[in-house]
């Protein structure tokens, strides 16, 4: 068994595989109802705890349809209707949980307790989300861009907007599969410096812009997030700040004719993408969202110890 909190918990590798793993049921499980097991069952009479301190759709629904596709099952915490809500610490919600589920996903604000429930845990925890990382999410974008023709090594994806958690995420992924990231945000959004860093020893070329255009120019993958993070204040400021860097046709029209556009949703249309290319033929982000279903079997099935590597 091991815990999933970042990318790097499951290295290069484990990536590949999960990537690999993830693209082969799909295609095997093609015409099967959406909920119909996998024809191996490979979780049969596993059950995952779903824990949620902030809102979801595709997380929570992805999740439990990926482990009815296993042949488990899942059940549905939230802070406002369990002891979390009062005050119960992770650490012991994690110490229960681990006498009465197999695995646990949470998704919560601070990373810290991320690492609490972990250290406490005596089965799997999934980061599904924290104010610092998301690779569950990203896990799908590689799937996603995979599917769109791209290959990873040397691959150039583009970042506009927020210096956010889905961009740490990719930063890490960056260094793990050697492709290259142009980040455009305004100055004082850039994304942590530990991430940067962490691509960049991996061999990432990483870019740091405030140039969307520059970002953008030969680019294969462009991607953006809200501007406001779950958590976060609505802020004018911030807001009037982030308005250059919209994904909007022009800034495609920088990119390579073939570049695809992913936004991990929910999106804010006429915020930072335009409606011309979050409905046009280059937004790839409903793939994106039904690969989380995918990316996150293959996920389950790596901190099961059930993919071999
Ligand atoms: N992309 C993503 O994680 O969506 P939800 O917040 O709906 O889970
Ligand atoms: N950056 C966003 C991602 C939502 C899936 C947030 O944290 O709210």
């Amino acid at each position: 068994m091991a815990h999933f909190l970042d990318l790097s918990d499951a290295g290069a590798d484990a990536l590949a595989a999960m990537i690999n793993d993830a693209l082969d049921r799909k295609a095997a499980r093609a015409g099967l109802p959406k909920a119909a097991p996998d024809p191996d069952a490979p979780l049969e009479g596993h059950v995952l705890a779903l824990v949620f301190e902030k809102s979801s759709t595709r997380t929570r629904v992805s999740f439990d349809i990926a482990m009815r596709q296993l042949g488990g099952s899942v059940l549905l915490l939230d802070s406002a209707s369990s002891q979390l809500g009062r005050g119960e610490t992770l650490a012991d919600t994690a110490r229960v949980l681990s006498r009465m589920v197999d695995g646990i996903m949470l998704r919560t604000d601070d990373h810290a307790k991320i690492e609490e429930m972990a250290r406490h845990a005596s089965v799997p925890v999934i980061n599904g989300l924290t104010d610092r990382s998301h690779p569950c999410q990203i896990v799908a974008d590689l799937l996603t861009a995979i599917e769109h023709g791209k290959a990873l090594p040397g691959l150039e994806v583009a970042w506009f907007g927020d210096g956010n958690n889905v961009l740490h995420s990719i930063l890490e992924a960056a260094g793990l599969m050697k492709f290259n990231v142009r980040v455009a945000t305004p100055a004082g959004y850039e994304p942590d410096p530990t991430f940067v860093a962490m691509a960049r020893a991996g061999g990432a070329a990483v870019t740091l812009t405030q140039d969307a255009a520059t970002a953008a120019r030969g680019a294969d993958v462009l991607v953006t997030d809200t501007w406001i993070s779950m958590g976060q204040a609505e802020a004018e400021e911030k807001l009037a700040a982030m308005a250059p860097y919209q994904v909007n046709a022009a800034l495609m029209a920088e990119a390579k004719p073939d570049a695809i556009f992913l936004h991990c949703l929910p999106a804010h249309v006429g915020d930072e993408v335009s409606e011309e290319v979050f409905e046009g033929p280059q937004s790839v982000v409903f793939d994106e969202a039904e690969n989380r279903i995918h990316a996150q079997k293959s996920v389950l099935l790596w901190a099961f110890g059930k993919l071999g590597v």
